[in-house]
């Protein structure tokens, strides 16, 4: 069988390239191990920068995000017994994010591939990628029916998430790997409880880092910093609730509660592997680079790479080879600023296991000068709500 990209993962960075290669008029077949329900429920990002909801408004997905989309204009730090606000508007010069679940981006993302006539191919076992040296690389896979499959392709992209098949497929002494674990982890929950706050809260503690996020005006999503090696059946609703309320408490305001419906640990990493291109495979999203949450930058940088990559690819089947040639380095200067952001945003908030009071007065330092200096707040500003869009 034949197709023009063979994309592996229906995440938010296989099915948005599809999307954008059919604009373009190019055919691809997108695999992915997992059921479509799965996909659409796996519980992740939130948080879009002002770049992403552009370009998911200029890729005609955004009539659900318009209207159901939450805009905020800033954030709020906790810390100390205090809790200041940065007004991005403000620093920016108008530069606002969207509160738009991961999980219903993937459902419209799905839903408009469906409609457009797109081949997704769910619950397929056994992907593999060969031939990736040459201009007709294969992906095989066997379908959810059982029938193994060939498809010749003039292209694949790997969107298959960090432990993918995609980027172990690459030679190792090809590729360059930078790579950061981190001494905690994140709880996160969904409550089905109304936000205690306007914007999302970000909250250096004593016990812990907490962040104070949202998904509509009636559920909440709230996380907590915790060692990597806790197990999720460790931590009974209440013990999540008391938690909560200890590290966030502030006289005169209250955390409501609800029920937990969702609640998961999540490890933190700061991983780059580079280049993000071999032959005639292409990686982009998590499948080349994670960063810590702290800085809500994986989803949207994952969807920044595809912008790059449907340009670049439409150009190569069309004979010019230039843009995916510089497409490793075009995406990776944005990657790695959002590294150094995440990594910094995460340094500032959380504990280092131990307590050591040394770090604890820096961190102190630093979130009363983000909060008291207009450069500082500007910087952070900048940062977070995202970069110019790349060409
Ligand atoms: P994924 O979403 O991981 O998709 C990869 C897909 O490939 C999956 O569906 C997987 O099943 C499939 N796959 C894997 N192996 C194979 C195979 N062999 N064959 C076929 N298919 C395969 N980012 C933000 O921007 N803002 C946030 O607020 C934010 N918060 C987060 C909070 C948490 C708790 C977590 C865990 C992440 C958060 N992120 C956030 C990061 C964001 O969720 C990821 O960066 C994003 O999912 C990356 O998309 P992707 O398409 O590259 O990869
Ligand atoms: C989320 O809403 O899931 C979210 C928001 C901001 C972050 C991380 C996660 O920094």
């Amino acid at each position: 069988m034949r197709t023009q990209v063979g994309i592996v993962g229906a995440g938010p960075a296989g099915l948005m390239l599809s999307h954008l290669l059919a604009q373009r008029g190019i055919e691809s077949v997108v695999v992915e191990i997992r059921s479509r329900a799965h996909c659409e429920a796996r519980q992740r990002a939130g948080l879009l920068e002002d770049g992403t909801v552009k370009l998911l408004r200029e890729a005609d997905l955004a009539q659900r995000l318009d209207t159901e989309g939450l805009e905020h204009g800033g954030i709020y730090l906790q810390f100390d017994g205090e809790r200041q606000h940065l007004d991005f508007r403000d620093l920016t010069g108008g530069r606002t994010v969207t509160i738009y679940a991961q999980t219903e981006i993937v459902k419209d993302l799905i839903a408009r591939r469906l409609a457009d006539g797109g081949a997704l191919e769910f619950d397929v076992t056994g992907t593999a990628v060969a031939g990736l040296d040459t201009d007709r690389p294969v992906l095989s896979y066997t379908t959810a029916g059982g029938e193994r499959r060939e498809l010749i392709c003039d292209a694949i992209a790997g969107c298959d998430g960090f432990h993918g098949i995609c980027r172990p497929a690459i030679p190792a002494q090809l590729l360059t790997v930078r790579d950061r674990d981190y001494p905690y982890a994140w709880l996160g929950i969904i409550a089905e409880v109304p936000p205690s706050t306007d914007e999302l809260i970000y909250n250096h503690h004593p016990d812990g880092f907490a962040l104070h996020s949202m998904r509509t005006p009636q559920i909440s999503r709230l996380y907590l910093q915790v060692s990597p090696d806790e197990r999720i059946e460790q931590w009974p609703d209440d013990r999540i609730w008391a938690a909560l309320q200890h590290r966030f408490a502030l006289p005169g305001w209250e955390l409501k509660e609800g029920p937990i419906t969702d609640k998961a640990i999540t490890p933190m990493r700061s991983f780059v592997s580079s280049p993000m291109r071999y032959g005639r495979l292409f990686l982009a999203g998590d499948a080349a680079h994670i960063v810590p949450p702290t800085g809500a930058k994986g989803l949207n940088l994952a969807l920044a790479d595809v912008t790059v990559l449907a340009q670049a690819l439409d150009r190569l089947m069309r004979g010019d080879s230039q843009p995916a040639d510089s497409y490793s380095d075009a995406c990776l200067g944005r990657v790695w600023r959002a590294t150094h952001f995440s990594w910094w945003m995460t340094s500032m908030l959380h504990s280092a296991p131990g307590g050591d009071p040394m770090d604890m007065d820096l961190q102190l330092a630093q979130l009363r000068y983000v909060t008291m200096s207009r450069a500082a707040a500007t910087s952070l500003a900048e940062n977070y709500t995202g970069y110019p869009p790349l060409r």
